[in-house]
């Protein structure tokens, strides 16, 4: 009970920090007023830069890992330490998503995701890798990338046969990640969303 209030707490916390937001502070841009406003790896690369939004990812992504992983080490005697890597990761997401600390706004909580499943489902997470990057690599759209990562989960946990608790929560963060790339969707859809190319001049 205790232990499940701290990981919820803790969780949502790191998940909170707006890495991309002081990033692109620290490069004079106000993240959520450039490119596509969000606050998120993607749009630090788009513009501040390749290297700040590497750097992005790489704080991004470990806010999720630590948040799963750290459940999951057995000085925290969990009884469930699945359940309750799982329950840290979710709290990450949301908090990554909905930060107490930039007015509830957030990312699209697709790097927090893969931090998390480095920790909770490595297996599944490098073949979401291989799907991102394949899709990425052939539309050049990071979105459209991310949508095929975040349905391929809960795909993949069936699969591989992984324990209930796991294959509801990557069902959740499927839709999770669905909803949050909705402006994303329309602007596929609509034929305006932003190309990474070589040519940068078309951010948006
Ligand atoms: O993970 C976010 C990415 O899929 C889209 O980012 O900035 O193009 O909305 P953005």
């Amino acid at each position: 009970p205790l232990q499940v209030i701290a990981v919820t707490v803790v969780g949502y916390l790191l998940g909170a920090i707006p890495f991309a937001v002081i990033i692109a502070k620290r490069h004079g841009v106000d993240i959520m007023k450039e490119g596509s406003g969000n606050p998120g790896a993607t749009n630090v690369t788009r513009s501040v830069g390749k290297r700040a939004g590497n750097f992005c990812f790489v704080m991004d992504f470990l806010k999720g890992l630590a948040a799963a992983g750290i459940p999951l080490l057995p000085f925290m005697g969990a009884s469930d330490p699945i359940g309750l890597g799982v329950l840290g990761l979710i709290a990450a997401i949301i908090g990554h998503s909905y930060s107490v600390f930039i007015g509830f706004k957030g990312g699209k909580g697709v790097a927090v995701t893969m931090g998390g499943l480095l920790a909770l489902a490595p297996i599944i997470l490098i073949i979401g890798l291989i799907v991102w990057v394949g899709v990425f690599y052939s539309s050049k759209y990071v979105s459209l990338a991310s949508l095929c990562f975040g349905i391929s989960l809960p795909v993949l946990g069936i699969g591989f046969e992984k324990p209930a608790v796991l294959i509801i929560f990557l069902v959740g963060i499927a839709v999770l990640i669905v909803f949050r790339h909705r402006a994303n969707i329309q602007r596929l859809f609509a034929g305006t969303e932003h190309r990474f190319s070589k040519d940068k001049k078309n951010a948006k």
